[in-house]
């Protein structure tokens, strides 16, 4: 599928399986969401450039290399990104993190904004939005429609399942912003809930149901 990289590493899918199994207590959940979270990270920044940079090892000079340009920011929409973004700022520490909250209108999925806070520079840096469950995708167009009224025009999307109907509705709306993925689903069932999915991230996540 154009834009969209499913990461197929051992490891994600492994994690992957233990995630989904609906017996897997808040503790372990949060844990393994932190930990896809940083492998993900891995993939969405594989193609960032470099920049030859000089230094001096205790033995000899030498070019080195160092990521160049624009800077990260990552953008968790709440509640679930925030212990996915964990274990993307447990690889690139110094990223700047923008929190978008928005929670989908049970009664009619859509998207309502109750939190914006971002860097005010979002336009030279790439902006990595983060949410686990890519289902109808109000909530995904939304936060980057708002990402990029705030200037942002270097974005990525990165979730951990993605359902079908979402993908399309969020290439359709967004074509710039490519996807990284750990599994396309089957389909969304009559609640907008990822079959076979994994349920509710964030009440599996904060134990609130
Ligand atoms: N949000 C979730 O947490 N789970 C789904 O299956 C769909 C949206």
């Amino acid at each position: 599928m154009q834009g969209v990289t499913v990461v197929d590493h051992p490891l994600v899918q492994h994690k992957l399986t233990l995630i989904r199994d609906k017996k897997r207590s808040t503790k372990s959940f949060r844990e393994l969401l932190n930990e896809i979270g940083t492998l993900l990270c891995y993939e969405v920044t594989r193609d960032l450039p470099l920049t030859d940079v000089q230094i001096e090892t205790p033995v000899a000079p030498m070019i080195g290399k160092e990521i160049a340009g624009k800077k990260l920011v990552f953008a968790p929409i709440l509640r679930a990104g925030l212990s996915f973004v964990e274990g993307m700022t447990t690889l690139v520490p110094s990223a700047r993190i923008a929190h978008i909250g928005l929670y989908r209108d049970p009664a009619t999925f859509v998207a309502v904004e109750y939190f914006f806070k971002a860097p005010t520079d979002l336009g030279e840096r790439t902006v990595i939005v983060i949410d686990p469950m890519l289902a109808t995708a109000n909530t995904a167009v939304a936060a980057i429609d708002r990402i990029k009224e705030h200037g942002a025009k270097d974005i990525r999307f990165v979730c951990l399942l993605a359902a079908p109907e979402g993908i399309e509705r969020l290439r359709g709306h967004h074509p710039d912003v490519p996807i990284w993925t750990a599994s396309i689903d089957e389909k969304l069932d009559e609640h907008a809930y990822i079959v076979p999915g994994l349920g509710d991230a964030g009440d599996r996540a904060y134990g609130t149901k």
